[in-house]
């Protein structure tokens, strides 16, 4: 059984992921990081964001895998754990524009179908359902304005001690749609089949609820 979860920068997806899969007893596979580790691996090389030969090159010897501790994944390059260095919005808007690249994405898209075709995954990402695994059980497009998602995201980073400018928060958020709706490989974009939740309204664990009963509907043993 395989759940697909896309949408925007900041609607949640990891959050609900990571809950839906620990009440299933499935495994958590968020894509978004093995692009961050692309765009990490750039960076750690001195290689420029829009170099798109050197990335390409970069990647033959940029072993990526995936373990997992429990039901949390753990991000791998060449045998280095350094999930710990792929959450800072840095990396984010790097891994976005890393992911306009066809190798980049020929290669993480092998990985992503193997954990699939091995496990029973929660997968979330911006193209898991409209083409990683377009024969997911359960397909979900999980959304909230772009206002709401900078509001959650200054409230993480206010919590850290910082002091972001929610202005330079929601313009980053529009930025990252745009160049991840509009890319010409596999854009975000809601599949045909996918059902639409708009979070903007709901608390967690209303989300979490629904993608439950969903998963439920479609066949998911609780
Ligand atoms: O979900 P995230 O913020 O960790 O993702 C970082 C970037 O990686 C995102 O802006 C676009 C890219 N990405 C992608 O192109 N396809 C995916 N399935 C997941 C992420």
């Amino acid at each position: 059984m395989n759940i697909a979860i896309d949408g925007p920068a900041g609607a949640g997806k990891s959050t609900i992921a990571k809950l839906v899969s620990a009440k299933l007893g499935y495994i958590y596979v968020d894509t978004g990081a093995m692009f961050r580790a692309v765009a990490y691996n750039c960076t750690k090389n001195g290689i420029d964001k829009d170099d798109t030969a050197a990335i390409s090159e970069s990647l033959s010897k940029a072993d990526i895998s995936i373990k997992y501790v429990g039901n949390v994944q753990r991000v791998f390059l060449n045998d280095e754990d350094v999930t710990d260095h792929l959450r800072d919005e840095s990396v984010g808007n790097m891994a976005s524009v890393v992911a306009r690249i066809p190798a980049v994405r020929s290669k993480l898209l092998e990985l992503q179908r193997k954990l699939a075709r091995e496990n029973d995954v929660v997968m979330d990402g911006r193209d898991i359902g409209t083409c990683v695994l377009p024969d997911a059980e359960l397909k979900v497009y999980l959304t909230a304005s772009s206002a709401v998602r900078a509001k959650r995201r200054y409230d993480e980073l206010v919590a850290k001690g910082e002091t972001p400018d929610i202005d330079v928060i929601e313009k980053d958020i529009i930025e990252r749609d745009e160049r991840d709706m509009n890319r010409e490989i596999a854009p975000l974009k809601q599949a045909d089949d996918a059902v639409l939740v708009d979070s903007s309204y709901m608390t967690i664990d209303e989300v979490a609820a629904k993608i439950i009963s969903l998963a439920e509907e479609a066949g998911a043993g609780v």
